[in-house]
Protein backbone atom coordinates (compact mmCIF):
# COMPACT_ATOMS: atom_id res chain seq x y z
CA UNK A 1 0.00 0.00 0.00
CA UNK A 2 3.05 2.32 1.20
CA UNK A 3 4.87 1.37 -2.44
CA UNK A 4 1.82 2.13 -4.32
CA UNK A 5 1.35 5.62 -2.33
CA UNK A 6 4.91 6.24 -3.62
CA UNK A 7 4.26 5.15 -6.74
CA UNK A 8 1.68 7.06 -6.98
CA UNK A 9 3.09 10.27 -5.42
CA UNK A 10 6.27 10.24 -7.82
CA UNK A 11 3.83 9.58 -10.82
CA UNK A 12 2.18 12.66 -9.62
CA UNK A 13 4.89 14.63 -9.07
CA UNK A 14 6.23 14.03 -12.60
CA UNK A 15 3.55 15.36 -14.53
CA UNK A 16 3.32 18.54 -11.82
CA UNK A 17 -0.38 17.39 -10.12
CA UNK A 18 1.58 16.22 -6.72
CA UNK A 19 3.45 19.64 -6.50
CA UNK A 20 0.22 21.86 -7.10
CA UNK A 21 -1.20 19.65 -4.39
CA UNK A 22 1.16 19.91 -2.37
CA UNK A 23 1.66 23.94 -2.64
CA UNK A 24 -2.29 24.24 -1.18
CA UNK A 25 -1.15 22.29 1.60
CA UNK A 26 1.53 24.12 2.36
CA UNK A 27 -0.28 27.79 1.79
CA UNK A 28 -2.95 26.34 4.78
CA UNK A 29 -0.14 24.84 7.41
CA UNK A 30 1.88 28.40 6.47
CA UNK A 31 -0.71 30.08 8.02
CA UNK A 32 0.05 28.47 11.93
CA UNK A 33 3.43 27.19 11.30
CA UNK A 34 6.60 29.50 10.74
CA UNK A 35 9.00 26.73 9.86
CA UNK A 36 6.02 25.87 7.44
CA UNK A 37 5.92 29.40 6.10
CA UNK A 38 9.78 30.31 5.66
CA UNK A 39 9.72 26.49 4.24
CA UNK A 40 6.70 28.07 1.49
CA UNK A 41 9.49 30.73 0.38
CA UNK A 42 12.08 28.04 -0.75
CA UNK A 43 9.58 25.93 -1.90
CA UNK A 44 8.64 28.51 -4.82
CA UNK A 45 11.91 27.70 -6.11
CA UNK A 46 12.21 24.38 -5.63
CA UNK A 47 9.61 22.73 -7.25
CA UNK A 48 10.82 24.78 -10.61
CA UNK A 49 13.79 21.92 -10.65
CA UNK A 50 13.68 18.55 -12.12
CA UNK A 51 13.97 15.82 -9.30
CA UNK A 52 13.00 12.88 -8.13
CA UNK A 53 12.00 13.18 -4.65
CA UNK A 54 8.21 12.89 -3.17
CA UNK A 55 6.55 15.98 -2.72
CA UNK A 56 6.74 16.61 1.29
CA UNK A 57 10.47 15.30 1.35
CA UNK A 58 12.75 18.46 0.27
CA UNK A 59 10.51 19.81 3.39
CA UNK A 60 11.78 17.05 5.27
CA UNK A 61 15.06 18.04 4.65
CA UNK A 62 14.88 21.66 4.47
CA UNK A 63 13.92 21.12 8.13
CA UNK A 64 16.48 18.66 9.11
CA UNK A 65 19.04 20.71 7.52
CA UNK A 66 17.43 23.98 10.02
CA UNK A 67 18.09 21.92 12.60
CA UNK A 68 21.60 21.48 12.71
CA UNK A 69 24.72 23.43 14.79
CA UNK A 70 25.78 26.56 12.61
CA UNK A 71 29.45 25.60 11.19
CA UNK A 72 27.56 22.17 9.59
CA UNK A 73 28.62 20.32 6.79
CA UNK A 74 26.03 18.58 5.09
CA UNK A 75 26.74 16.12 2.39
CA UNK A 76 24.63 15.03 -0.85
CA UNK A 77 24.98 12.02 -2.77
CA UNK A 78 23.18 12.32 -5.63
CA UNK A 79 21.91 15.76 -6.44
CA UNK A 80 21.35 15.17 -9.93
CA UNK A 81 19.71 19.29 -11.03
CA UNK A 82 19.83 20.32 -7.55
CA UNK A 83 16.24 20.06 -6.52
CA UNK A 84 17.51 18.30 -3.02
CA UNK A 85 20.46 20.29 -2.93
CA UNK A 86 18.69 23.75 -3.00
CA UNK A 87 16.25 22.28 -0.35
CA UNK A 88 18.84 21.54 1.87
CA UNK A 89 21.24 24.87 0.66
CA UNK A 90 18.04 26.79 0.85
CA UNK A 91 17.93 25.58 4.68
CA UNK A 92 21.38 27.02 5.42
CA UNK A 93 20.80 30.34 3.80
CA UNK A 94 22.28 33.53 6.63
CA UNK A 95 24.08 30.70 8.42
CA UNK A 96 27.85 28.92 8.33
CA UNK A 97 25.90 25.69 7.65
CA UNK A 98 27.37 24.12 3.98
CA UNK A 99 26.27 21.41 1.68
CA UNK A 100 28.62 19.47 -0.73
CA UNK A 101 27.10 18.17 -3.73
CA UNK A 102 28.90 14.72 -4.72
CA UNK A 103 27.88 13.56 -7.97
CA UNK A 104 29.62 12.02 -11.15
CA UNK A 105 27.00 14.90 -12.54
CA UNK A 106 27.16 12.47 -15.95
CA UNK A 107 24.74 9.19 -13.96
CA UNK A 108 26.56 5.81 -14.26
CA UNK A 109 26.08 2.96 -16.30
CA UNK A 110 24.02 0.57 -13.73
CA UNK A 111 20.68 2.80 -12.40
CA UNK A 112 21.09 6.72 -13.87
CA UNK A 113 21.70 7.15 -17.45
CA UNK A 114 21.07 10.81 -18.10
CA UNK A 115 24.11 13.15 -18.41
CA UNK A 116 26.40 16.07 -18.56
CA UNK A 117 23.87 17.44 -16.23
CA UNK A 118 26.41 19.74 -14.09
CA UNK A 119 25.69 22.95 -15.64
CA UNK A 120 21.52 22.25 -15.26
CA UNK A 121 23.06 21.85 -11.43
CA UNK A 122 24.87 24.99 -11.73
CA UNK A 123 21.88 27.09 -12.97
CA UNK A 124 19.19 25.72 -9.75
CA UNK A 125 22.49 27.12 -7.34
CA UNK A 126 23.16 30.42 -9.38
CA UNK A 127 19.51 31.43 -9.83
CA UNK A 128 18.53 30.35 -6.46
CA UNK A 129 20.80 32.70 -5.01
CA UNK A 130 22.42 29.74 -2.88
CA UNK A 131 26.04 29.82 -4.35
CA UNK A 132 28.01 30.79 -0.74
CA UNK A 133 26.18 27.78 0.47
CA UNK A 134 27.11 24.81 -1.78
CA UNK A 135 29.91 23.13 -3.39
CA UNK A 136 29.85 20.96 -5.99
CA UNK A 137 32.13 17.76 -5.71
CA UNK A 138 32.69 15.77 -8.79
CA UNK A 139 33.66 12.54 -9.09
CA UNK A 140 32.54 9.08 -8.03
CA UNK A 141 31.12 9.31 -4.52
CA UNK A 142 33.01 6.48 -2.60
CA UNK A 143 35.85 7.30 -4.41
CA UNK A 144 35.42 11.46 -2.68
CA UNK A 145 34.45 9.45 0.67
CA UNK A 146 37.97 8.02 0.06
CA UNK A 147 39.53 11.61 0.29
CA UNK A 148 36.93 13.13 2.81
CA UNK A 149 38.44 15.29 5.90
CA UNK A 150 35.65 16.93 7.26
CA UNK A 151 33.32 15.87 10.20
CA UNK A 152 29.93 15.59 9.01
CA UNK A 153 26.54 17.00 10.03
CA UNK A 154 23.82 15.49 8.07
CA UNK A 155 24.99 13.17 5.36
CA UNK A 156 22.09 12.16 2.94
CA UNK A 157 22.41 9.16 0.49
CA UNK A 158 20.53 9.24 -3.21
CA UNK A 159 23.16 7.96 -5.64
CA UNK A 160 23.74 5.21 -7.12
CA UNK A 161 20.85 2.74 -5.83
CA UNK A 162 22.88 -0.72 -6.66
CA UNK A 163 23.36 -2.24 -3.15
CA UNK A 164 27.28 -2.91 -2.85
CA UNK A 165 27.01 1.12 -3.87
CA UNK A 166 24.99 1.94 -0.98
CA UNK A 167 27.33 0.08 1.33
CA UNK A 168 30.17 1.78 -0.21
CA UNK A 169 29.02 4.89 0.04
CA UNK A 170 28.14 4.42 3.68
CA UNK A 171 31.18 3.35 4.41
CA UNK A 172 33.52 5.65 3.10
CA UNK A 173 30.94 8.53 4.92
CA UNK A 174 29.62 7.21 8.25
CA UNK A 175 32.68 7.27 9.97
CA UNK A 176 32.84 10.68 9.13
CA UNK A 177 29.39 11.98 10.46
CA UNK A 178 29.56 13.29 13.57
CA UNK A 179 27.74 11.90 16.78
CA UNK A 180 24.23 13.31 16.83
CA UNK A 181 24.86 13.76 13.14
CA UNK A 182 21.68 12.90 10.74
CA UNK A 183 21.83 9.93 8.18
CA UNK A 184 19.29 10.22 5.63
CA UNK A 185 18.44 8.12 2.51
CA UNK A 186 16.19 8.24 -0.09
CA UNK A 187 14.48 5.74 -2.10
CA UNK A 188 14.42 2.88 0.56
CA UNK A 189 11.34 1.18 -0.58
CA UNK A 190 9.92 -2.24 -2.46
CA UNK A 191 10.92 -0.63 -5.60
CA UNK A 192 14.32 -0.16 -4.90
CA UNK A 193 16.18 -3.33 -3.82
CA UNK A 194 19.42 -1.58 -3.33
CA UNK A 195 18.98 0.61 -1.06
CA UNK A 196 16.21 -0.90 0.78
CA UNK A 197 18.31 -3.84 1.83
CA UNK A 198 21.23 -1.72 2.28
CA UNK A 199 19.13 0.16 4.65
CA UNK A 200 17.65 -2.86 6.85
CA UNK A 201 20.69 -4.66 6.63
CA UNK A 202 23.81 -2.20 7.56
CA UNK A 203 22.82 1.28 8.08
CA UNK A 204 19.26 1.08 10.30
CA UNK A 205 21.11 -0.83 12.78
CA UNK A 206 23.87 1.52 13.21
CA UNK A 207 21.45 4.09 13.50
CA UNK A 208 19.32 5.61 16.46
CA UNK A 209 15.81 7.36 16.56
CA UNK A 210 15.07 5.88 12.79
CA UNK A 211 11.63 6.49 11.01
CA UNK A 212 10.55 6.98 7.71
CA UNK A 213 8.90 9.99 5.76
CA UNK A 214 7.51 7.69 2.57
CA UNK A 215 10.56 6.38 0.90
CA UNK A 216 13.08 8.60 3.17
CA UNK A 217 14.39 6.56 5.81
CA UNK A 218 16.70 8.41 8.74
CA UNK A 219 18.21 8.59 11.91
CA UNK A 220 20.86 9.56 14.16
CA UNK A 221 24.36 8.81 14.86
CA UNK A 222 24.46 7.94 18.43
C1 LIG B 1 18.27 9.68 -8.00
S1 LIG B 1 19.41 10.84 -8.63
C2 LIG B 1 19.52 12.05 -7.37
C3 LIG B 1 18.28 12.90 -7.28
C4 LIG B 1 18.44 14.14 -6.46
N1 LIG B 1 18.76 13.85 -5.07
C5 LIG B 1 17.17 15.01 -6.56
O1 LIG B 1 16.75 15.61 -5.57
O2 LIG B 1 16.60 15.11 -7.62
C6 LIG B 1 20.89 9.93 -8.46
C7 LIG B 1 22.15 10.75 -8.74
O3 LIG B 1 23.27 9.98 -8.30
C8 LIG B 1 24.33 10.17 -9.20
N2 LIG B 1 25.20 9.00 -9.10
C9 LIG B 1 24.90 7.73 -9.41
N3 LIG B 1 25.94 6.92 -9.16
C10 LIG B 1 26.93 7.70 -8.67
C11 LIG B 1 28.26 7.48 -8.23
N4 LIG B 1 28.80 6.24 -8.19
N5 LIG B 1 28.99 8.53 -7.80
C12 LIG B 1 28.47 9.78 -7.80
N6 LIG B 1 27.22 10.06 -8.21
C13 LIG B 1 26.46 9.04 -8.65
C14 LIG B 1 23.67 10.34 -10.54
O4 LIG B 1 24.52 11.01 -11.43
C15 LIG B 1 22.39 11.10 -10.20
O5 LIG B 1 22.55 12.48 -10.33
Amino acid sequence: MKNLLHKAASFLGAIGVADAAYTRVLDLRSIVDPEARDFRRAWSRIQRIEGLLVPGQEEWLFRAARRLPDGAAIVEIGSYKGRSTTALASACVGTTKHVYAVDTFNGNDSDFSQRDFLPAWKESIESNGIVAWTTAVPGISWEVGANWEKPIGMLFIDGSHQFEDVLKDFDAFFPHVVSGGIVAMHDVTEGWPGPLRAWREVVKPKLSNTGAYSSLAFGTKP
